[in-house]
């Protein structure tokens, strides 16, 4: 999904991630939360200079917030300012923490200059994928390491089905600019070592109104009739099966230049 203007005004503030994040928060069926997941894989004692591209409202360092190694120099980055003074107002008061407006296609960085890039559920997003990854290649040292989180084609398959099915519009595909299967191949054309570790989870969701929020959440405009037709459709769904299983399918890429 990288239509500028659509992903500007789902992004302006943080309300719409809020609602989709609640979601997960509240009917993940793993115990091992996906940011606390996504810190231990990049973990490290060393002294290193950090930039999170996409950072949204900071959630990967506010989960992690006593676990923040002090040595970092920090920056969160993101193309909403909405998002990014949300993330500073969420961390305050974290020393080592810069924030900074912009897109992942144009980074106002030198060259070689970051030990690691966290780019957590963003690439899908970029106007130009490749380019993206070729300035993420390029403000890196050789040494350092980029670690991209992204979805797998099947990630939320059965919400994608509702609303086909209730409104006629087909939205499947829309961020298979980057995916857990076409991610690997997009990396090594810059990133000569690539490895992918997998998040096994799913959702079960028991309650109707947060589905309904999630789908509401995701910017796709729906007449009044359309909206009712996703809730009778969830009603159904919950009155026959009490539970709506979705399937959860996330990866995460570590990308090395050597
Ligand atoms: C799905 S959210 C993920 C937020 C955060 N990384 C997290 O894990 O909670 C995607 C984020 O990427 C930002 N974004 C979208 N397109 C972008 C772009 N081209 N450059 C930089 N940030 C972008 C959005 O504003 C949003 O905060």
């Amino acid at each position: 999904m990288n239509n500028s203007d659509f992903l500007k005004k789902q992004y302006r503030t943080s309300d719409n991630l809020n609602a989709r994040a609640q979601l997960h928060e509240k009917f993940s069926t793993s115990k091992y939360r996906w940011q606390i997941w996504v810190f231990d894989q990049i973990q490290s004692d060393k002294k290193l200079s950090v930039l999170e591209l996409g950072c949204g409202t900071g959630e990967l360092w506010l989960q992690n917030k006593s676990r923040i190694n002090g040595k970092w120099n920090i920056t969160l980055s993101d193309f909403s300012r909405g998002m990014v003074e949300k993330a500073q107002q969420k961390l305050a008061g974290i020393k080592n923490i810069e924030y900074k407006v912009f897109g992942v296609e144009s980074i106002p960085f030198p060259s070689n200059f970051f030990d690691m890039v966290i780019a957590n559920h963003v690439l899908f997003h970029a106007q130009n994928v490749e380019q993206a990854i070729g300035e993420i290649a390029r403000i890196l040292k050789d040494d350092g390491v980029f670690y991209a989180a992204t979805n797998g084609e099947a990630h939320t398959k059965e919400i994608f089905d509702i609303i086909f099915q209730t409104t006629g519009q087909n939205h499947k595909g829309e961020f298979s600019s980057f995916t857990a299967e076409n991610g690997a191949e997009l990396l090594s054309k810059q990133f000569p070592k690539v490895a992918v570790r997998s998040y096994p989870d799913s959702l079960m969701v028991t309650e109707m109104e947060p589905l309904f929020e999630y789908i509401m959440s995701m910017g796709y405009f729906f007449t009044g009739s359309e909206k009712n037709a996703i809730k009778k459709k969830l009603q159904q769904m919950f009155l026959e099966k009490g539970v709506v299983k979705i399937t959860k399918k996330t990866a995460l890429f570590v990308a090395q230049k050597q």
